[in-house]
């Protein structure tokens, strides 16, 4: 076995103190539906959650399955998918993606943006010839746990935060995602080893989400020192292909919902 260096030791301890202390803030909030008030301790919302959004409860399997087929559907007859289809996707069945992890799609079982958010993740395992996938977000309910075991995917039992290490090129969905999370995924991801300025670690990854430096944009100088040193890092060397303008060739859902505003595909 390689034994490692002093410096490596040190860096991997931090990362994984990062880790402990999202998992302490994780813990005493001690209920799924307070994430929202443990993340905001470590950094602001990308999007509030709009109340428009939401859709009567649906406690019924088919009524919900029934809803993203028609979201499905809707995105494959847009221009915004036919767009997508030629300037993201290529990029990213290019690079390989082996895994995927979805993060904080919402509660699918009630709101349309998480439904259409859902809708394309289910598009992209298509398009990337993989039927299995690994999803969690804290607000998920029974009904939307039971969406993802019906398309095969396996539910996160534990609040992991974001700090998964990739082991093979992985993708993160992430649709409009908290600023502590894309930065655990950096965190977790970050190796000693470095080349062309970029971490090997984050060359596994494949991020769908907010873009990073728009996000930094509208933080306060002393705010990303300390709450996203990495993402700060990350924007400068992440080559961001953006998603297409929704309100120009999604007019179908844009008028009421932005699933994808801000959105890009972020590699390194
Ligand atoms: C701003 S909302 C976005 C929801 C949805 N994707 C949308 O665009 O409307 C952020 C989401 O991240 C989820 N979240 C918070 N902490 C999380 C964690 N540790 N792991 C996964 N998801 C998390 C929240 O519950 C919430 O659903």
């Amino acid at each position: 076995m390689i034994k490692k260096s002093r410096k490596e030791r040190r860096k991997e301890k931090k990362a994984k103190q990062y880790c402990e202390q999202l998992e302490y803030h994780s813990d005493s909030s001690n209920s799924s539906e307070n994430s929202n008030d443990s993340s905001n301790k470590l950094g602001k919302n990308w999007t509030k959650i709009e109340n428009k959004n939401k859709t009567e409860p649906n406690t019924n399997l088919k009524n919900i399955l029934k809803l993203i087929y028609l979201q499905k559907k809707l995105l494959l007859n847009s221009q915004f998918y036919a767009k997508l289809n030629v300037e993201v996707i290529p990029k990213l069945k290019d690079f390989g993606v082996m895994e995927i992890v979805a993060y904080g799609i919402g509660m699918i079982s009630e709101s349309r943006t998480s439904q259409l958010q859902f809708a394309f993740l289910l598009l992209l395992m298509e398009e990337l010839g993989l039927d299995q996938a690994y999803a969690f977000d804290p607000v998920s309910n029974e009904h939307d746990k039971e969406v993802y075991s019906h398309y095969g995917m396996s539910y996160i039992d534990k609040n992991e935060n974001g700090c998964r290490v990739a082991t093979e090129k992985t993708l993160f969905y992430m649709p409009h995602c908290e600023g502590f999370l894309y930065e655990s995924v950096l965190v977790a991801n970050k190796t000693e080893d470095i080349s062309n300025k970029c971490f090997d670690g984050w060359k596994k990854l494949a991020i769908v989400g907010n873009n990073f430096s728009e996000f930094l944009d509208k933080q306060s100088v002393h705010k990303i020192s300390k709450l996203y040193p990495n993402l700060d890092v990350a924007k400068d060397i992440a080559q961001s292909s953006s998603f297409p303008d929704e309100e120009m060739y999604g007019k179908e859902w844009s008028v009421s919902h932005h699933p994808f505003n801000d959105t890009s595909l972020i590699m390194f």
